[in-house]
């Protein structure tokens, strides 16, 4: 076989191949997004994302490994081969589609706000956010961070490296509102952000299907992907995870 063979030989080869052959299936994502991917009190990575690979890992017949990688490198990281896929809380957007390819949406999110207790009785629709005299936060590269640019073009936006960093500083009131994607939002306001006062406007204002995302040009990983999450949502493995993290 000439090189040039040899090269085209082994772009070609799956990645499902290299899985099985290594018996390890390696995960990238960023703990840190509630209740897809945290860190719980023993310093374990647990949540739905978790869950749902741990499946993944089981119908390969393969060992699990997580790899956590900080979230504005973790698409470098799927094209450098450091993990198999991502498996993170990823919305499948046009621009991150252009450099990786996803499976099938395995659940639709859509952002949402909490709004400040100073801010609380004048903001009544995510509408009046787009104002100069307002301080929107959300996380570094999501695309909670790209709606709040687009929609609230007026406000000031801050951005932070973690998403209950954004949280917070919309709670203590050193910024008028934090927008990020509903389960988060959700879980942050039932734990603190409701004692604080804070106004949750909790229906969507934007369609976010999450995906798993792995490199292009590889069609049998992405077969094999769709085909598992469909079996998963039918035969009541996915509902059970489901509930488990998002309650029924
Ligand atoms: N869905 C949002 C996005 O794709 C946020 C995901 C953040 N995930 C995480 N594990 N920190 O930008």
């Amino acid at each position: 076989m000439s090189a040039n063979a040899a090269d085209i030989e082994l772009a070609r080869k799956s990645t499902l191949e290299s899985v099985i052959q290594s018996g390890t299936l390696r995960v990238g994502l960023e703990a840190g997004y509630m209740p897809f991917e945290m860190t719980d009190q023993k310093g374990n990575i647990v949540g739905f994302d978790v869950d749902m690979v741990k499946e993944m890992a089981k119908a390969m017949g393969v060992k699990l490994e997580i790899i956590n990688t900080a979230w504005d490198g973790i698409i470098p990281g799927l094209l450098s081969n450091k993990y198999d896929l991502i498996a993170s809380g990823m919305t499948v957007n046009q621009e991150r589609n252009l450099k990786v390819n996803f499976a099938d949406p395995y659940i639709i999110v859509g952002q949402t706000a909490l709004i400040s207790k100073k801010y609380a009785d004048e903001i009544k629709s995510w509408r009046d956010l787009n104002d100069p005299k307002y301080t929107i936060t959300s996380k570094l590269g999501t695309t909670g961070e790209q709606a709040a640019k687009r929609l609230f073009p007026k406000a000031t936006y801050k951005s932070f490296e973690m998403e209950d960093q954004a949280m917070l500083e919309a709670m203590n009131g050193k910024a008028t509102a934090t927008v990020y994607d509903l389960p988060m939002t959700s879980i942050f306001y039932a734990q603190h952000g409701e004692k604080a006062g804070m106004k949750f406007l909790n229906k969507p204002f934007t369609y976010e299907p999450l995906g798993w995302a792995i490199n292009k040009g590889d069609p049998d990983f992405l077969n094999w992907l769709n085909n598992f999450l469909r079996q998963m949502k039918n035969d009541g493995r996915y509902d059970r995870i489901y509930n488990k993290w998002f309650g029924s």
